[in-house]
């Protein structure tokens, strides 16, 4: 059965014990509201260790001022009930307080990768969530660590991550776990109302509009612009960003693949998706 720990020191104890018995711990940090793509991610640790470690903390140091701290789905029960199906050891369900004591003030800097994309739509979130994954990493002190592609541009910035300060811990990345119509899973799915839900595969849709004109030319303005006028042609839908970058740097992409990378709001509800397409 799934061990359930909310204090630092009895992570740490629970986790120690499963290394000191010579056990690779695997590492999935969630935020909660866990769906299909959360659970592809803890079945890849589970094939790669073998004692596997889940987070489950709404990070307030990642969410902006106007975003939706407050109103992020949360279901502690249900959430560990598809942990211990799933076949997780541990659960860590930190206090906000044990994360944050009053007077931490230090923050990871991740660099222009942070002001670019996400980061200049949502200024402070890759500082939050670094500073929290750096936390999580130093608690749990895994042997590899799992995070999902969907959000492609965090992964970028966790490997940067890993890198710079000199975590010894191997970063896997799972695919993106789809509907049936394409629609990449996200926990904010949940928000989408009536209409909301079909106009949300415009971003989809977009990204494979965009991976043809890639193919087609190989030209990023000619790419960003088709994934540009799909969604600002598409009803119910807000223009964040699409853009196609180099899939390591996010700078301009410099050989035959791409990563298109598009950001919309349906209704209220802002969502992200993204595709690798090679030429
Ligand atoms: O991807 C998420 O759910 C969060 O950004 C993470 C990695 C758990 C950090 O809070």
């Amino acid at each position: 059965v799934i061990e359930v720990v909310r204090e630092l020191a009895d992570l740490r104890r629970a986790v120690g014990e499963a290394r000191s018995a010579g056990r690779r711990i695997g590492f999935v940090p969630t935020m909660g509201a866990l769906h299909e793509g959360h659970l592809s991610l803890m079945r890849l640790a589970r094939q790669r260790s073998d004692f596997t470690v889940v987070s489950i903390f709404v990070n307030p140091l990642q969410f902006g001022p106007s975003e939706d701290l407050d109103r992020y789905p949360r279901d502690e029960e249900r959430d560990l009930h598809l942990c211990e199906e799933t076949g997780v050891d541990l659960a860590f369900l930190p206090r906000r307080a044990a994360m944050y004591p009053e007077g931490a003030v230090t923050t990871v800097d991740v660099g222009p990768i942070g002001d670019v994309l996400e980061g200049a739509e949502r200024p402070g979130h890759f500082a939050g969530v670094a500073t929290v994954v750096a936390k999580l990493f130093n608690l749990v002190e895994p042997h590899l660590a799992v995070f999902g592609r969907k959000d492609a541009q965090q992964v970028a910035v966790i490997r940067q991550l890993v890198r710079d300060l000199s975590f010894d811990i191997e970063i896997i990345v799972g695919d993106i776990v789809r509907e049936a119509d394409d629609l990449a899973l996200s926990s904010r799915n949940v928000y989408l109302r009536g209409e909301e839900r079909a106009q949300a595969t415009a971003l989809h849709r977009a990204l494979r509009a965009g991976g043809e004109a890639w193919r087609r030319s190989g030209e990023v303005e000619e790419t960003e612009q088709v994934m540009k006028d799909f969604l600002e042609g598409s009803p119910g839908v807000e223009l964040g960003y699409a853009r196609a970058v180099d899939p390591i740097s996010f700078l301009h992409p410099a050989g035959e693949a791409a990563l298109l990378l598009v950001a919309a709001r349906v209704g209220a509800t802002r969502l992200i998706d993204n595709l690798t397409v090679t030429r």
